[in-house]
């Protein structure tokens, strides 16, 4: 018997249902601090004429950052929505001469070929590679797709997330305790994010994508977001507490290496390169 595919048509469904609310969380206080801690890595690496590709790029708020700094964009997505909200994004500020929006199934595309040259730096931001099936297969493209000295940085979400097991075991809240454990996409287990109904996702830490990769990719540095700071779904904690809030992004920065190392965070940030 074939076995199912483990990304299958619900992915584009799911996110293409979220495209016009997914900017209220990522827009959120939460969001901006999480955002703007991975784009003090992207930094270094931006400047204008730099090739990025932008892998499931949502709605277009790294897409249009990138090109803000004058970056040549290929933006990718599986859902039609959220490339077309990519698309609307980058038009209202007109940059839509320096990003390219492609609608694509990452775990089946050949990168290389939807962009058609080699980027200097390739990011996929906030969760889109736990919605994928074969890592060491995305890796591989992603090693093709890669200038010999360029810059990946992926953002997954973790599966030990402090905030939230602390929510968990407060309200005694066993789904919630419950929620990061690895999933075996393959029973069909739907459990996955709150909101996202059905969506398949598999929580990995910074090590588990290291593993998954390292065929074509080296890790040159990794780090956890969110081992203080409270999950997007928590928000409203700090949403009128900035000295909470600045105290709490503190602790953050200060857990957040031995955090990637332990499994430990919301997300985890991993910085790669060429494996050779
Ligand atoms: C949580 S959103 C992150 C969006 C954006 N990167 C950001 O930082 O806001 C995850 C995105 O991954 C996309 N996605 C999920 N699985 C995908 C796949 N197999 N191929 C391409 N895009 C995918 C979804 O459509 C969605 O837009």
């Amino acid at each position: 018997m074939a076995e199912a595919p483990l990304v299958d048509a619900t992915t584009p469904a799911t996110f293409d249902a979220h495209a016009s609310s997914y900017d209220d969380v990522a827009l959120s206080v939460v969001g901006r601090v999480f955002r703007d801690r991975v784009r003090d890595e992207l930094r270094p690496f931006v400047a204008p004429g730099k090739r990025v590709f932008d892998l499931g790029c949502g709605t277009g708020l790294d897409a249009l950052w990138f090109a803000a700094h004058g970056c040549d964009v290929t933006a990718i997505d599986v859902s039609p929505a959220m490339v077309a909200a990519c698309a609307a994004r980058v038009e209202r500020a007109a940059k839509s001469q320096l990003v390219r929006t492609v609608e694509g199934d990452l775990d089946h595309l050949d990168l290389l070929d939807a962009a058609g040259e080699q980027a200097d730096v390739i990011v996929s931001n906030f969760g889109v590679i736990n919605c994928l099936t074969e890592l060491p297969t995305f890796a591989a493209a992603i090693s093709r797709a890669l200038a010999p000295d360029g810059t990946v940085v992926l953002v997954s979400m973790a599966p030990w997330c402090p905030p939230e097991l602390f929510q968990g075991l407060l309200g005694r809240n066993r789904e919630l305790l419950q929620r990061r454990r690895t999933l075996d996409l393959r029973e069909g287990d739907d459990r996955g994010v709150p909101g996202y109904d059905g969506l398949p996702v598999r929580y990995l830490s910074a090590r588990d994508i290291e593993r998954a990769v390292s065929r074509s990719l080296k890790v040159r540095s990794s780090y956890a977001i969110g081992t203080a700071l409270p999950t997007f779904e928590q928000r409203a904690l700090v949403e009128e507490r900035p000295r909470l809030l600045s105290a709490l992004r503190r602790l953050d920065r200060w857990a957040e290496r031995p955090a990637a190392r332990f499994g430990i965070g919301d997300h985890h940030v991993i910085v790669l390169e060429q494996a050779s």
